[in-house]
């Protein structure tokens, strides 16, 4: 608008004194070169930022590729977890007793629960309970045998060692089970070598000196004392 008006007066004095150029007008010739000069800043200004913005697309573009690129590198460890657990890779995988553990889904979802994902804590045949699996044995073996098993498997004769736990395998059982107790002396102690503390003898006195849960019996009284050369069943726990 400026140099609109200085252009039409540059033009009305040039009209006034002819074909002089008087100095409005040298003023509008600048001013339209600086016009000129102003556009083509523009222009380049544009470019920068279209180039700068493509820039930023293409950065972001980039990021989703990888993020994607990741993400589904993570599913595929808890799905090949998942599947170890089925009973049709159970032979081909070699993981397969272990599943997929705890460890395992914290170091591909460090802030995610283990629940979420659908990653299993407990291999097929165990039961979970709190931060433990349990595994209740098809068939028999002595104590030390039981436990040797058990060791073979990542854990130990299981250790009882709350009411919650005690009704959850009396539940769960339906035989006579090793339990990782046993005396040594006048003590008898868990496999952890925790000392018995809250115990569930039943009145039965057959002697010997290793543990037994027999599942038939009420949750509140059903330890047995047995010898540990016998066999029976036997309850593996592994912690995670
Ligand atoms: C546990 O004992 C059974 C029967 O003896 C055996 O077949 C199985 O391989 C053992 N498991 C482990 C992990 O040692």
């Amino acid at each position: 608008m400026y140099i609109k008006f200085c252009r039409n007066y540059g033009a009305d004095k040039k009209d006034e004194a002819g074909t002089n150029l008087s100095p409005e007008s040298k003023l509008s010739v600048e001013l339209e070169g600086e016009k000129g000069y102003q556009t083509q800043g523009n222009v380049f200004l544009y470019r920068v930022a279209c180039l700068f913005l493509s820039i930023i697309c293409l950065l972001l573009l980039l990021v989703v590729v990888i993020l994607g690129v990741k993400l589904q590198t993570g599913s595929t460890a808890v799905c090949v977890g998942t599947e170890a657990t089925t009973p049709e890779n159970k032979k081909t995988s070699p993981s397969s007793d272990q599943t997929c553990s705890m460890e395992h889904c914290q170091k591909w979802f460090p802030n995610v629960q283990p629940k979420q994902v659908g990653c299993q804590q407990c291999a097929d045949g165990w039961l979970p309970l709190g931060r433990s699996c349990f595994y209740l044995s098809k068939f028999r073996l002595s104590w030390d045998e039981g436990q040797k098993n058990c060791t073979a498997r990542g854990g130990s004769l299981a250790v009882i060692s709350d009411q919650t736990l005690q009704t959850f395998l009396t539940k769960k059982g339906d035989m006579k089970y090793w339990i990782g107790l046993r005396r040594q002396g006048d003590t008898w102690n868990w496999v952890n070598n925790n000392v018995l503390q809250q115990s569930y003898w039943s009145d039965d006195k057959p002697g010997g000196d290793c543990g037994v849960l027999s599942s038939g019996q009420p949750a509140k009284k059903n330890w047995m004392k047995a010898p540990c050369e016998s066999y029976t069943y036997f309850i593996c726990q592994l912690q995670f």
